[in-house]
């Protein structure tokens, strides 16, 4: 009897290294030269790049910005599971993985914006205890019509927390 489709996946969350270029341009979600970037920012030892696995295959990301000078600081950006990977675990674990280290810098809370509209997003936020805090921030938003062109839209992100205290 087969129990295939039952099996959970092993799911490795862990921060990007130069080993993980290959794979990230191999994967090619990401614009040219995404991880080199995020990787060249890492070495400031204040914004981290982690990356997630399903069964040892590169999967998502997420990024933890505490850098001085950011708005939301320490903020969790640029979550993203690949398509074929969700609903498997895989961005409550890189968001647990952040607030871990956000509590480790010694933050007492982690931020993020997401698109109020954002259907997958929010009630995994929620799911992880985040809750509004009733600001917004303006972004440009890229939209792909029918035809494939793409085109700038300005919208409003919604600004959500989450204490890092126990109990708070
Ligand atoms: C949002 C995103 C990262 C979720 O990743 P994921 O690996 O599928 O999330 P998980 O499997 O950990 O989901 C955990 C919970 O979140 C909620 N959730 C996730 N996707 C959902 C969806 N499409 N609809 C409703 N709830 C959803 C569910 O409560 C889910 O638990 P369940 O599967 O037991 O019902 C993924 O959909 C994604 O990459 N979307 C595009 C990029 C994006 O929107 N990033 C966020 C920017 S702020």
């Amino acid at each position: 009897m087969s129990q295939q489709s039952t099996k959970k996946p092993v799911i490795d969350v862990r921060l990007a290294t130069e080993d993980d270029l290959a794979s990230l341009a191999e994967a090619g979600r990401a614009e040219k030269g995404f991880g080199e970037e995020n990787l060249k920012l890492q070495e400031g030892g204040d914004y981290l790049f982690v990356l997630g696995f399903l069964d040892g295959t590169l999967a998502g990301w997420v990024v933890l910005d505490s850098r001085e000078d950011t708005e939301l600081r320490p903020e969790m950006r640029n979550l993203l599971v690949y398509p074929e990977h969700r609903r498997q675990g895989l961005g409550i674990a890189l968001s647990r993985f952040l607030e871990r280290a956000a509590a480790e810098q010694g933050f007492d809370e982690i931020q993020l914006a997401v698109d109020p509209d954002n259907p997958a997003a929010i009630p995994l936020y929620i799911n992880l205890d985040y809750s509004p805090t009733g600001h917004h921030r303006t972004v440009v938003r890229k939209v792909v019509a029918k035809d494939g062109s793409v085109s700038e839209q300005e919208g409003r992100d919604a600004v959500y927390r989450k204490s890092l205290r126990i109990n708070a």
